[in-house]
């Protein structure tokens, strides 16, 4: 499974992505509106930061606005991805983006039928979202699994995009339903890094180290 930040912050990017494991990275105009500057700028830079799929999504209404500003964004940028929302009008302005070889990555899909629609239109990706699931009593693992097991059936070639990820449990859950990909906020990126033993293990070691070093000085 490929791992992609979810964020609009430049220095989170920056860092995640020196750790040498980021593939892609998604926004939203949530994420955006926690940052300054230009939204255009900001996905030029992450262009830069990361050499994979980044999604910036569109806010227009209409199957028409959806692809004039579809194909604006998609022009800042070889790797930008246009996400639309799931939709009838951002089904119909997929099929048209799609068409001119402009990459989509339908957002907010909760249900298989959703990702199914999604991916006969033409996405490239489709974005469950797990921990919006979970946040109304529901169980978003599940969702995803559902969504992972009838996009195998699709004949067309369509991503799954486990977003909405609120823990590293998440994370090991998209994994094990077979998700393409999670989008995962820096928070849940730095909680993947830890564990007790291997903070208590690597003390040990250097705790030995230092011992044996001064053994052979003495
Ligand atoms: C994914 O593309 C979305 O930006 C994101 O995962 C939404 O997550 P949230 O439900 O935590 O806002």
């Amino acid at each position: 499974m490929k791992l992609f930040v979810d964020t609009a912050d430049l220095a989170e990017i920056e860092t995640i992505a020196g750790w040498g494991v980021l593939a892609g990275v998604t926004t939203n105009p949530s994420l955006l509106a926690k940052v300054e500057g230009d939204a255009d700028d900001i996905y030029r830079r992450v262009c830069e930061l990361v050499d994979g799929p980044i999604s910036a999504e569109v806010v227009a209404e209409t199957r028409a606005e959806m692809v004039e500003e579809g194909r604006r964004l998609a022009a800042i940028h070889d790797n930008i991805v246009v996400k639309l929302p799931m939709s009838a009008e951002g089904l119909a302005a997929t099929s048209i983006l799609a068409t001119d070889d402009i990459r989509v990555n339908m957002t907010l899909c909760f249900t298989a039928p959703q990702a199914l629609l999604a991916s006969a239109s033409g996405a490239a990706f489709v974005s469950p979202f797990i921990g919006r699931f979970d946040d109304i009593g529901q169980n978003g693992v599940e969702c995803l699994r559902d969504i992972v097991e009838a996009m195998e059936t699709s004949i067309y070639d369509t991503e799954v995009l486990a977003a909405s990820i609120r823990t590293p449990v998440h994370v090991t859950e998209a994994a094990r339903m077979g998700a393409d990909i999670a989008t995962i906020p820096p928070k849940v990126f730095y909680q993947m890094l830890q564990h007790p033993l291997t903070e208590a293990g690597t003390a040990t070691f250097t705790q030995d180290f230092e011992t044996r070093r001064a053994k052979a000085k003495a």
